[in-house]
């Protein structure tokens, strides 16, 4: 997608080939572009047509019905953030008494129309010509205009000092392997989005959720989210947007739309107790791991973690938690091969479904060495006990 093609689809004639492409889209899409060109439509609005009608199609898990109405770049619609996401940060910042935003590098604009959605006047700017096109089309699609100003321009140009705050989500390239954090790889540059609080203190930063706790400004709350077991954010809320240390927001996108959260605070400080394995074992959330809160989650459970470097808790009776997956232990055994494979085939377990944490061990190999066959399930954990290799077998769930 380019500026020109999407203000193309903009127009009369672009709106009635979108129509036409929804319509005949799904198929085939040599024969798709050929029936739009029957009908008339020119080659270069047909093939935007098609490419729009399939990211809408794509852009419905993260911004559902709005999806129909609203445009996107491939690019774009990767970096943006989900509807419900969005969503709850808008309504925590409008709560927080924001009533004007800066948004620096909107991209196609989630944050922006979730803003305005809860009355916050924003100024949307985004260095990409074709981005910042979208991201106008967008809050026009959803009549929105009144609230969202968007502008081709450069982050570092804004005069974010007359906004209640600032919001950024900042692009990043691909770190290289085993580098979690890269300064160079942000744009706009990492420095600039570091030094946002000291400007604006209402300053939301929205990072990669591998970020190191060690770069939230002093004072800053850290929250990592999490969809549907998806970790797929964190965000820095500085200054008087701070309330907690550390939060793990998790958020359930029920099958019938219906969105429901639950929020874990700390300080992300606290050491979980170490004991013995139990008969349930609990694999946190990934928010919860990724915002150190597994210390919080163990005292809400009253459970203990058997190795001190491993994020797995264990409890004597089964607690019901939103925040971990339990599961029912019926054996513990030191790691060796020959021994899992004679205990699961003494079980008839023909189906395993596999977790790990704190081991080298590749499930897709193991399973087959294990040469599993049997009518019943089970899972199997593959962690460290007190620093030793172990196997942990557990009920299906
Ligand atoms: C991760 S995306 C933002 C996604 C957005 N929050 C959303 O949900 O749609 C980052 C955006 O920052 C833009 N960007 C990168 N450097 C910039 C800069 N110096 N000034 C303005 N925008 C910039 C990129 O073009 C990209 O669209």
């Amino acid at each position: 997608m380019t500026a020109e093609s999407t203000a193309l689809l903009r127009t009369p004639e672009g709106v009635t080939a979108l129509e036409s492409a929804s319509e005949i889209a799904g198929g085939d899409p040599l024969a798709a572009a050929s029936a739009l060109r029957a009908r008339g439509v020119p080659p270069e609005l047909a093939a935007a047509a098609l490419t729009q009608v399939d990211l809408r199609r794509r852009a419905v898990a993260k911004f559902g019905a709005d999806a129909a109405s609203m445009f996107f770049t491939r690019a774009g619609l990767e970096q943006a953030t989900r509807a419900v996401v969005a969503g709850r940060r808008a309504r925590r910042l409008a709560a927080a008494g924001v009533r004007t935003l800066a948004d620096l590098g909107c991209g196609l604009g989630s944050d922006a129309l979730a803003a305005a959605r809860e009355g916050i006047s924003v100024y949307a700017v985004d260095a990409d010509p074709e981005t910042a096109a979208v991201a106008a089309a967008n809050v026009a699609a959803l009549g929105l205009g009144d609230l969202v100003t968007v502008e081709c321009a450069d982050a570092t140009s804004v005069e974010v000092e007359r906004y209640d705050a600032v919001f950024a989500d900042p692009a990043r390239r691909k770190a290289g392997r085993g580098r979690v954090f890269d300064p160079r790889s942000y744009s706009p540059p990492w420095d600039f989005i570091a030094a946002l609080p000291e400007r604006v203190p209402r300053t939301v930063l929205k990072l990669a959720p591998g970020i190191d706790h060690d770069l939230l400004p002093p004072g800053a709350e850290g929250e990592w989210v999490s969809v549907d077991g998806d970790l797929v954010e964190a965000a820095f809320w500085c200054g008087p947007l701070a309330e907690v240390p550390r939060r793990a927001s998790l958020i359930q996108v029920s099958r019938e739309k219906s969105v429901k959260g639950e929020q874990l605070t700390g300080t992300g400080a606290a050491k979980a107790p170490v004991g013995p394995t139990g008969a349930f074992l609990y694999d946190p959330d990934p928010a919860v791991v990724r915002s150190h809160l597994v210390a919080e989650l163990a005292e809400l459970i009253g459970g203990r973690l058997a190795d001190p470097e491993i994020a797995y808790l264990y409890t004597d009776v089964a607690v019901g938690t939103p925040f971990a997956r339990r599961l029912e232990v019926t054996d513990v055994l030191p790691f060796s091969l020959k021994r899992l494979r004679a205990l699961l085939r003494e079980r008839g377990v023909g189906r395993l479904e596999i977790r790990k944490r704190g081991s080298a061990l590749e499930p897709e190999q193991l399973r087959k060495d294990l040469r599993l066959g049997g009518p019943n399930a089970a899972s199997l954990v593959l962690t460290r006990v007190s620093g030793a290799p172990t196997a942990l077998l557990c009920k299906a769930i």
